[in-house]
């Protein structure tokens, strides 16, 4: 058994995952496909965005919720990196992985006040509040300084166009290994095309139909 598998968590995420599923989204219908895009890309309006979808989970799906799990074991991660917490799914799977790993951290990053209050209910539901430290602020901050010296996974699934500044910002500190799950990278293509360069110090490669997934190689 697992920590993901077994009780209380696999109760808990299913439930979380039956409420995100159940929820509507009238904010994202009223926006055209092209005003969707164009915020999606855009670097100077996603506090507005996202703030207009604060009550939205915007999960990883369940597949990418065990793929988090696996990978986060699989590398025997110690200390893994989240942009963009929400109302926690995906962190919780990160975070039963790294109890099962014998220990660990995740630090994971969300600007919205209510979110953050939803998911540490949630987390402190999962047993799991050990394990994770959620940091309250636009995490191009929030996740600048005070970063563990080694950073074993990093989960990319804030605003999209922030991704190559959130690279940056921990890149130094990437293991030989280390993995990058970049969740709707397609929406950034300036971060597709730094991780797919061959000079990049990664390997990647699109996986699983929405995420990039690459590899530190030095
Ligand atoms: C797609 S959701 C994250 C979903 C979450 N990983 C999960 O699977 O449950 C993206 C979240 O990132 C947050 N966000 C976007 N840009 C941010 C930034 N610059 N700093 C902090 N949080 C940000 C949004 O408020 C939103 O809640």
């Amino acid at each position: 058994m697992t920590t993901l598998t077994s009780h209380p968590l696999a109760s808990l995420l299913e439930s979380l995952f039956a409420q995100a599923d159940a929820a509507t989204s009238p904010v994202v219908a009223e926006l055209s496909e092209e005003e969707r895009t164009r915020l999606m890309h855009s670097k100077t309006e996603y506090l507005d965005f996202y703030g207009r979808l604060k009550d939205l989970w915007l999960s990883v799906s369940r597949e990418t919720g065990t793929l988090l799990y696996m990978l986060t074991r699989s590398t025997r991660a110690r200390n893994v990196i989240e942009f963009g917490t929400s109302f926690g799914i995906s962190t919780l799977h990160i975070a039963a992985a790294l109890k099962d790993n014998g220990g660990g951290r995740v630090i994971t990053g969300e600007f919205e006040p209510s979110k953050v209050a939803r998911a540490r209910e949630h987390f402190a539901a999962s047993g799991l509040g050990d394990f994770i430290e959620i940091r309250q602020g636009n995490a191009l901050e929030t996740l600048a300084a005070d970063l563990p010296e080694a950073i074993d996974l990093v989960l990319l699934d804030g605003a999209k166009a922030l991704y190559v500044d959130i690279l940056e910002r921990l890149e130094s500190r990437l293991t030989q290994g280390a993995l990058l799950v970049a969740d709707n990278a397609d929406f950034s293509p300036d971060y597709l095309a730094r991780v797919r360069s061959p000079t990049s110090g990664y390997l990647s490669t699109p996986f699983a139909g929405d995420i990039e997934l690459s590899m530190r190689l030095d």
